[in-house]
């Protein structure tokens, strides 16, 4: 766990993977039933980008940063809107200085009947975490390795919902981890999304 989120918070991956999260998770809203989103590996949560780790790789500069000052054809702009209404919400100066992390983005798209779970194993990211949802009824926050949650967390009581495992693959073996996980957490809630 020695490459932190902060050094790759809004590059173009986050973009992406945060753009399609937001889709999913709007999309399951269609339905008035409640929502959980199970986040296994959920890091910190909400980031500074003019911190000095942030600057240090800069690489938000080529994810976020250019999106933001991107000419969009309105199509693409329309599916980017659940995502991008929060990262502008975050900023509401025009500039980007914060930018949300998976559970955070997730939780603040949320109506009153939808769930969190969020969880992280590093214990500075999880303490940053715990203290950006402190008191939220509707997130739990647990520090705890993300693979056991795939076995433990489901199925919640929710039937609709989405299990985001965004590892750091760092350690060797995390690509079988990730097969054997889904495998079982499929096999534990069959209606959930992956
Ligand atoms: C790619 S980052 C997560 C980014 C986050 N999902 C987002 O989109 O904003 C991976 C995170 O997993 C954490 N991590 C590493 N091993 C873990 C484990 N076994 N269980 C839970 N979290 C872990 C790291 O500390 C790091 O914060």
């Amino acid at each position: 766990m020695d490459d932190r989120h902060i050094h790759h918070a809004g590059n173009f991956a986050d973009v992406l993977k945060h753009a399609a999260l937001a889709r999913v998770v709007t999309h399951l809203q269609n339905k008035e039933n409640a929502i959980r989103v199970v986040d296994t590996h959920a890091g910190a949560g909400l980031y500074d980008l003019t911190s000095e780790e942030a600057q240090k790789t800069g690489e938000w500069h080529a994810g976020i940063g250019r999106l933001l000052n991107a000419r969009l054809p309105e199509e693409a702009d329309r599916l980017l809107e659940p995502y991008l209404s929060v990262v502008r919400a975050l900023n509401p100066d025009n500039g980007i200085s914060r930018y949300p992390g998976s559970p955070k983005l997730v939780r603040e798209l949320f109506r009153e009947q939808d769930r969190l779970s969020a969880i992280e194993l590093h214990p500075q990211d999880g303490e940053a975490l715990r203290s950006l949802f402190d008191g939220d009824y509707q997130t739990r926050v647990t520090t705890l390795d993300g693979w056991l949650a795939l076995g433990a967390h489901l199925p919640p009581k929710e039937r609709r919902g989405v299990v985001l495992v965004d590892p750091p693959f760092e350690l060797e073996g995390d690509y079988d981890r990730l097969v054997d996980g889904l495998a079982r957490a499929y096999g534990r809630w069959q209606s959930g999304l992956y």
